[in-house]
C-alpha cells in the first residue's frame, strides 16, 4: 500500500502517448561498463534490476565516434551497438519497463586515448576546457584544445544525432533524450565562453541556441516529437563551464523554442539554479514557458519529490545516485525504508562489482 504521504509520486502519468506507472525517473548516468562502447548483458541485468522506475533514461551514449571522449562509454552508431542495446531494451519492456536512450555527445570532455581511431574532438571553439579526464592507458590526462567546427562538421553532426535517434528507435527504445547539459557539446554552443563563433551559431542568443534546436528538430523529424526528450542545466559550472550574464535569458528563449517544438518532456538539472534567487526564478520562467512535461533533478528525496509533484513544480522527478545502490529504489521511497548509499569508487569501474551487486531490501525481495 502506497503510504499517503507519498501519492501523487506513485500516480501513473500519460503524456505524448506514453504512461508511465509512477512520476519516478531514473536518471542518466553513465557507468563505464561498456567494453568497446558495445553495450552487453551486464548492463541490461543493471538496467532491468532498477525497471520499476516509471522511466529509466539510460547512461550517455554518444551519437557518433566523435563523442566517445570517456572510456567505456556505449554507442549507437553501428550495427553491433544496435543489437547490444536490444538485449536492453527487450529485457526491460518484458518487465513492463519504459526506457529512453541519452544521446551524450562530450564535444571538448573528450581525449584522444579514449576514441576510436580517425575520430576528431571537435567543439564550437578551439578552447580547451581546464581540468583533466581519466584514460584506461595513460591515466589522468589534461583536456586537448578541440577543433573548432566547420559549417560542414556542425551540418554532419547534426546528421549524425538523426541518424542515432532511428538507430535507437530500431533498437527498441522507447524515445531518446539529448544531453543539452553539464558542460557537453550542446551545452558548449550555448555558452558564450566556449562558443566565441561569430557565424550562424555564435553571438547572440539565438544563434548560440541554434544548434541545440537544429539537433532537436533533426531528431524529431527522424522519430517523432513524442519520442524526444532534453536535459538542461542552467548556471551550472559543471565541466569548466564559466557563468555568463545571459544565462537567465537564454533558458528564457530556449524553453520557449522548447514549448514550441512540443518535445515529449524537458529534464532540468536544478542543482545550481536553487542556489541563488535569479536561479528560483528561472525554474519558474522555465516552469511557466514549457507546457509540456517537466522532469526535475538533483538531490531530491521522497519527501520532496512528494511535494514538487503535490504543488505543480514537476511533472516527474529523476533520482541519479540514489538508483546506484537502491535497485528497488521506487518500493523504498513508498514504504520508508533506508536507502544504501553507493560506493563512488565503483561508480566507472568496468565490472559487475559496484553495479549488478546492490541487494534490493528484503521486504521487496519478500514482495516480488
Ligand atoms: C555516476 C554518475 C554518472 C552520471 N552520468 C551522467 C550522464 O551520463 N548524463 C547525465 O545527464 N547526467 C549524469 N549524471 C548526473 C545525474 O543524472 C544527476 O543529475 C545527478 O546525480 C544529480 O541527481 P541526484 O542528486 O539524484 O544524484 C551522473 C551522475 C552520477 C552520480
Amino acid at each position: 500500500m502506497t503510504s499517503l504521504s507519498m501519492q501523487h509520486l506513485f500516480e501513473p502519468i500519460s503524456f505524448h502517448g506514453i504512461t508511465l506507472s509512477n512520476r519516478i525517473v531514473m536518471a542518466p548516468m553513465t557507468r563505464s561498463r561498456a567494453i568497446g562502447s558495445i553495450p552487453n548483458d551486464l548492463m541490461a541485468t543493471y538496467y532491468t534490476q532498477r525497471v520499476s522506475a516509471g522511466l529509466i533514461i539510460t547512461e550517455g551514449v554518444s551519437p557518433s565516434p566523435n563523442g566517445l571522449g570517456y572510456a567505456r562509454i556505449p554507442g549507437i552508431y553501428t550495427n553491433e551497438q544496435i543489437e547490444g542495446w536490444k538485449k536492453t531494451t527487450k529485457s526491460v519492456h518484458q518487465q513492463n519497463g519504459k526506457i529512453f536512450i541519452q544521446f551524450m555527445h562530450v564535444g571538448r570532455i573528450a581525449h584522444p586515448a579514449n576514441m576510436p581511431e580517425k575520430s576528431k574532438i571537435l567543439a564550437p571553439s578551439a578552447i580547451a576546457a581546464q581540468g583533466q579526464m581519466w584514460t584506461d592507458t595513460q591515466g589522468m590526462q589534461p583536456f586537448p584544445v578541440p577543433i573548432a567546427m566547420s559549417q560542414s562538421e556542425v551540418a554532419e553532426t547534426i546528421q549524425e544525432f538523426a541518424q542515432a535517434a532511428e538507430n535507437a528507435i530500431r533498437a527498441g527504445f522507447d524515445g531518446v533524450e539529448l544531453h543539452g547539459a553539464n558542460g557537453y557539446l550542446l551545452e558548449q554552443f550555448l555558452n558564450p565562453y566556449t562558443n566565441t563563433r561569430n557565424d550562424s551559431y555564435g553571438g547572440s542568443i539565438e544563434n548560440r541556441c541554434r544548434f541545440v534546436l537544429e539537433v532537436t528538430q533533426a531528431v524529431i523529424s527522424r522519430v517523432g516529437k513524442d519520442k524526444v526528450g532534453v536535459r538542461i542545466s542552467p548556471f551550472s559550472t559543471f565541466n569548466d563551464m564559466p557563468a555568463y550574464s545571459e544565462t537567465v535569458a537564454t533558458y528564457d528563449y530556449l524553453s520557449q523554442e522548447f514549448n514550441k517544438l512540443d518535445i515529449a518532456y524537458l529534464h532540468v538539472v536544478e542543482y545550481a539554479a536553487r542556489a541563488t534567487e535569479e536561479g528560483q526564478q528561472l525554474s519558474k520562467t522555465i516552469r511557466n514557458n514549457f507546457k509540456g512535461t517537466l522532469v526535475l533533478n538533483g538531490g531530491y528525496t521522497g519527501t520532496k519529490a512528494e511535494e514538487a509533484i503535490t504543488t505543480k513544480q514537476a511533472d516527474l522527478v529523476s533520482f541519479g545516485s540514489a538508483f546506484i545502490a537502491n535497485p528497488d529504489l521506487p518500493y523504498r521511497l513508498q514504504h520508508g525504508i533506508p536507502l544504501a548509499q553507493p560506493d563512488s569508487n565503483t561508480f566507472y569501474t568496468a565490472d559487475e562489482k559496484g553495479y549488478t551487486d546492490y541487494p534490493v531490501s528484503e521486504a521487496s525481495a519478500y514482495t516480488a
